[in-house]
């Protein structure tokens, strides 16, 4: 698949290098503490580049006590127990860009809760709303380099919380 970059032409973006598991998920845990109902975070990159590890500090900053990891089978799975409500999509088995709103899924994005979307390349148009997209890439064992672009207003407020 071409991996395009997500920003729009001049929209700036962030760097970040991670060395270490534990960085990818305190990111992931500041921007839940950022986190506003109706926000939107997506996640790129390829299988096991952190995707999950840094939801999984998201919903610590959301103090979401539930377990977070990959649904396999199902596009969606709702974590209620935090501040607030975590909508945590995995579209890695998306057949068709077009059952993001046949499934029902575009109330989700202006909701009471905010939703974190794995695999958000999968459904390349649908992000038209405000949202902080991060693409993970591997660089070595231990290290990701993240690459953030924001749009919108919340997108921001969530981008300077990666550059901390
Ligand atoms: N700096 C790091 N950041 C994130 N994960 C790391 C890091 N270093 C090592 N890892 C390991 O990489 C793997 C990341 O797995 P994770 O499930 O989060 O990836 P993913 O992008 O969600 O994959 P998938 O596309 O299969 O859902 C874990 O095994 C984790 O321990
Ligand atoms: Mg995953």
């Amino acid at each position: 698949m071409t991996r395009m970059l997500p920003c729009p032409d001049g929209a700036p973006t962030t760097l970040i290098d991670v060395g270490a598991l534990r960085n990818t998920q305190a990111l992931g845990e500041r921007l839940g503490r950022s986190a506003a109902p109706g926000d939107v975070l997506l996640l790129s990159g390829p299988l096991g580049s952190g995707k999950t590890a840094l939801t999984q500090g998201f919903a610590r900053g959301l103090d979401c006590a539930e377990v977070i990891n990959s649904p396999t089978f199902t596009l969606l799975k709702e974590h209620l127990s935090g501040r607030l409500p975590l909508y945590h999509f995995d579209l890695y088995r998306l057949d068709d860009p077009e059952e993001i709103w046949s499934l029902g899924f575009a109330d989700y994005f202006n909701g009471a809760g905010v939703c974190v979307v794995e695999w958000a390349e999968r459904a390349p148009d649908a992000w038209t709303m405000p949202n902080l997209w991060l693409e993970l890439a591997v660089t070595g064992t231990h290290k990701r380099r993240i690459t953030g672009c924001a749009r919108g207003e919340r997108g921001y407020v969530l981008l300077a919380q990666c550059a901390l």
